[in-house]
């Protein structure tokens, strides 16, 4: 009975996954999907806790144990989340990622451990070719589970220290040849113990200690700008280590949570890549953004810029029959889409049609602009992605950039020796105004002087960002 019934909690759990991910789909049916698929989770787990038992009937044991980490993690976990600015979200994604590829990697190894204790009873087993095959099986996923989990936690803590400004670019001589050495080993140590030529825990943290030193030299050559991506990658890695642990203790949900990861991790990677047209491999050895942003633009253009005020600013909006407020990393650094949200408002109440154009790669991480606005509350269809509102810039009056710079950058388009040649852009030189937010000619993220700046039709309007949009507010209601 209780069987079935974790059974019938393990269906529930895997509906609820593919549900919750249906959900994320759209920004304003994401909180759902996310409290959904966590709600299938905690069936999953209590129901594990509570009610499996092996093929002898033997129950869980250490429940008051498992009870205390839970608890542990619980708060940890929590607290992070609560307290994390979101500026900082990718950092807490690459964290609680890395502990996913850490709790595969240990599987594996409690795993391997528990083999090693019952090779004596199993020896008469093992000599039968069906015991043998099954072993062979139970090892290959072992390891499997082992690499790639360790690769993800290794990398996901260096990624981390790389977006937190503690770990910098470092890449050594032949860099590839040592990663392709080093990841070539573990993969022969691991082939040599599946086959039995090669005995002992002793080479089983050898294979431990190659793939976490994989995991370094992987990423810490990749550039900064690149870090979200390979966040990307790393977690659908935890979600194949994670699948591991699931064949390993024939748990479906666990296989599945592992397989939705693992494909949901692979097509965002994907997505991102072809949304800042480049390849995947160029991402992983290209050291783009190396040199972060915030520096001085490598090459100036010789033009000259032109500055407007916030009063200007403010006549030309509150007048305006349709304006487009391109957000941008900046409006996430000064915290600004609150008072943003209340300038749209101000505007749409003077009769003036008020979009937001969304860049897929605005920001620092997959949908950060939709999840800033979003909690000012601005409303899910004046949010327009790139595709959809490149044709609407020619019938717009103003475009006010808050905060963007790579993702308005024409040199996209007409540099081909930009690093970010062939990224699509929004074509804000379309409109008839444009109108500039941001502190100072520092450059984004990529690191590269913005010719838009330039543009006879493009004022700059200096200084941070939510206190510009404060100014902008009340001139727009004295005015
Ligand atoms: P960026 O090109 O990084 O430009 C942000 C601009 O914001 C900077 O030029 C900065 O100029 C300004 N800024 C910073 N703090 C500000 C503040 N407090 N007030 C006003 N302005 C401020 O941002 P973007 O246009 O959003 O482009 C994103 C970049 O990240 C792209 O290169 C993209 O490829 C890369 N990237 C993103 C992702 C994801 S998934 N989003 C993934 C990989 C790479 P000042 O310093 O002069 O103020």
């Amino acid at each position: 009975m209780a069987q079935q019934l974790l059974e019938f909690l393990y269906l529930l759990a895997a509906i609820s996954f593919v549900l919750g991910l249906k959900y994320m789909n759209s920004p304003d049916a994401a909180r759902k999907g996310n409290i959904l698929a966590a709600v299938g989770m905690t069936l999953a787990v209590f129901g594990t806790i509570f009610l499996y038992q092996n093929e002898e009937g033997m129950r869980l044991g250490h429940k008051g144990l498992i009870m205390a980490a839970l608890a542990i993690g619980t708060v940890i976990g929590t607290l992070m989340a609560k307290r994390v600015k979101m500026t900082s979200m990718p950092q807490m994604v690459s964290f609680f990622n890395g502990m996913g590829g850490a709790c595969a990697a240990l599987i594996s190894i409690l795993e391997f451990n528990e083999m090693q204790a019952h090779a004596a009873s199993h020896a008469q087993e093992l000599i039968s070719g069906d015991y043998s095959s099954a072993h062979i099986t139970k090892l290959l996923i072992i390891f499997a589970g082992l690499i790639i989990g360790s690769v993800s936690f290794s990398g996901s803590i260096i990624a981390y220290g790389k977006l937190e400004d503690k770990i910098k670019d470092f890449v050594l001589p032949m860099q590839q040849i040592v990663n392709l050495l080093v990841f070539g080993s573990a993969l022969v140590l691991s082939g040599l113990m599946i086959s039995g030529s090669l005995q002992g825990s002793i080479w089983m943290y050898s294979v431990l200690g190659l793939a976490l030193i994989y995991g370094i030299l992987f990423v810490l050559p990749i550039g900064g700008a690149d870090m979200p991506v390979v966040i990307s990658l790393l977690n659908s890695f935890t979600g194949v280590a994670a699948a591991c642990g699931g064949f390993l203790y024939d748990n479906k949900v666990m296989l599945m949570g592992g397989v939705l990861v693992g494909s949901a991790g692979t097509i965002l990677t994907v997505v991102m890549c072809r949304a800042m047209n480049r390849s995947l491999t160029n991402v992983l050895i290209g050291n783009f953004g190396g040199n972060k942003g915030g520096g001085p633009a490598k090459s100036g253009s010789g033009g000259s810029i032109r500055e407007v005020s916030a009063t200007d600013t403010a006549i030309m909006m509150k007048y305006a029959q349709k304006v487009i407020i391109v957000p941008g990393y900046g409006l996430a650094v000064a915290q600004a889409q609150h008072v943003c949200h209340e300038l749209e408002e101000l505007l749409e109440k003077e009769g003036v049609d008020v979009k937001y154009a969304i860049h897929p790669v605005a920001g620092r991480m997959p949908g950060h602009m939709n999840v800033l606005l979003a909690e000012s509350n601005v409303s899910y269809d004046k949010l327009v992605e790139m595709e959809h509102i490149n044709p609407e810039f020619n019938t717009c009056d103003v475009v006010l950039i808050v905060g963007a710079n790579d993702v308005v950058n024409p040199a996209a388009k007409t540099d081909p020796s930009s690093p970010i040649y062939g990224m699509p852009i929004l074509e804000v030189e379309q409109a008839r105004q444009i109108v500039v937010m941001k502190r100072s000619m520092k450059a984004g993220y990529a690191g590269i002087d913005n010719e838009l700046f330039y543009n006879p039709k493009c004022g700059m309007l200096f200084g941070d960002a939510k206190a510009t949009l404060t100014k902008l507010v009340n001139e727009v209601k004295a005015l």
